[in-house]
């Protein structure tokens, strides 16, 4: 038997899946359903002084067969009045004990406005609060959102702020729209918040209607840049989790990691990358609140396979293996191998060899057949055949014994001067 529960800086949770701040948390109808369906908790849709939304809102990249890889939000914060989203949480709080309710604010950057909504937030009973330094459209214009979140200087004013009347835990939502994670996440450490949770969404236009001219999302004759999420942005947001996660100064920063995340897999990763937990929106506002099932069924069944019997257990064990270029094995070898019986003869690999590697792919072709084969003396294991075949285990990386020791860059220098 694993345990699954989850203590993010004292919130608690019976799994470390929580709904992130966005369209599935608006609303307590939403936030209730969600919890039906499992999640451990939620992060409200942002609350403060109610905005006007346009008509149309969201445009998506579609890649091949696959919709919605990314997609691009022009939507700010909720609609609905301070009040009638406190008086909900406090609803939901009551029915749901056991689950995790943060509320995620953002306010003018005055230091009364945020006092009070701070002490009102309390009042309601939420079980913490997301300070949203991370809209990149729309109220960044207004001077909140990103344009918080892109200077460390205001990150820590205004987190400080918080934090001086906070008796709920604080955590900093951080923009990625910046150039080096760490200065605005060092920033939130030095104002005392609790928490760092990373990414809010990337800056972007996801493409231009080729019969009007206009980028989309199209709002009559125009557009605007606007937020950009789904499984297309994880990687950006797993490497920003590792830096935060491997910085020395912030080996003790708790970490909710968010981007592109789909299934149990990706949690785990953003995990094993020292995210204490994970929120999720795109993946529920594409399949629904119940791909959380598989999420919790899958995340037990690894734990098991693995023999971890808690979160704790796996939580950063990936944060020391990234390392600087530098430091990486200069003599680790590995070729590609082509599994002759599995090959459908596409030719893919050998393209991709010829024209963007090594051309360490040989092809014969008679009468009768027609094989691919490695020329390992060529290869330089790029992994791009592999990544390009579209057979499941026909090409694998099989490492070489080059007989040397370990060399890194600096050893090399030092024997090549
Ligand atoms: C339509 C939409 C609205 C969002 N609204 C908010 C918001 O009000 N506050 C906030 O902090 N993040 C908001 N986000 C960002 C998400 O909480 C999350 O950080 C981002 O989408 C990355 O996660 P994902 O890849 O799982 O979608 C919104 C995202 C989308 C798509």
């Amino acid at each position: 038997m694993v345990d699954i529960s989850s203590n993010f800086v004292g919130i608690k949770s019976p799994n470390p899946f929580w709904l992130a701040s966005a369209p599935p948390t608006d609303k307590q109808y939403n936030v209730e359903r969600g919890f039906e369906a499992g999640w451990g908790g939620a992060v409200w849709k942002t609350i403060g002084n109610p905005i006007v939304n346009v008509s149309s809102r969201y445009s998506s990249i579609d890649f091949g067969s696959k919709r919605m890889v990314g997609i691009n939000n022009i939507e700010l914060i909720s609609d609905r009045p301070i009040e009638v989203n406190l008086k909900e949480i406090k609803s939901v709080k009551k029915h749901w004990p056991d689950r995790a309710v943060v509320a995620s604010l953002m306010v003018e950057s005055k230091k009364e406005a945020w006092h009070d909504i701070v002490k009102r937030t309390m009042d309601a009973g939420a079980d913490g609060i997301e300070l949203n330094f991370g809209c990149p459209h729309g109220m960044s214009e207004r001077g909140m959102g990103s344009a918080v979140g892109q200077v460390p200087e205001y990150v820590c004013q205004i987190a400080e702020w918080v934090v001086e009347v906070s008796e709920i835990p604080v955590i900093v939502k951080l923009t990625p729209n910046i150039s080096d994670i760490t200065y605005p996440a060092l920033a939130a450490k030095r104002a005392g918040a609790h928490a760092v949770s990373l990414i809010n969404t990337i800056n972007s236009i996801t493409g231009v209607d080729l019969d009007s001219f206009v980028p989309r999302p199209i709002v009559g004759n125009a557009s605007s840049h606007g937020g950009y999420c789904g499984p297309a942005v994880k990687p950006i947001a797993l490497n920003m989790v590792a830096s935060i996660a491997s910085h020395p100064d912030m080996k003790d920063l708790p970490i909710s990691g968010i981007g592109g995340i789909s299934t149990w897999r990706d949690a785990v990763e953003f995990m094993l990358l020292g995210a204490s937990n994970v929120q999720v929106c795109t993946a529920v506002m594409n399949y629904g609140f119940r791909i959380v099932e598989d999420m919790i069924d899958g995340l037990k069944n690894w734990m098991e396979q693995k023999g971890f019997k808690k979160l704790d257990d796996f939580i950063g064990l990936s944060v020391g293996k990234v390392k600087n270029w530098g430091d990486l094995d200069l003599n680790y070898k590995v070729v590609a191998n082509i599994n002759q019986d599995k090959c459908i003869k596409c030719g893919l690999c050998y393209i991709a060899c010829e024209d963007a590697s090594h051309q360490a792919i040989s092809y014969f072709k008679d009468k009768y057949t027609k094989k691919y084969e490695i020329i390992e003396k060529e290869c330089v294991g790029c992994n791009l055949c592999q990544m390009v075949c579209p057979i499941q285990d026909c090409i694998t990386m099989e490492q070489r014994n080059i007989g040397a020791p370990y060399m890194n860059w600096a050893m090399y220098q030092e024997q090549n001067k």
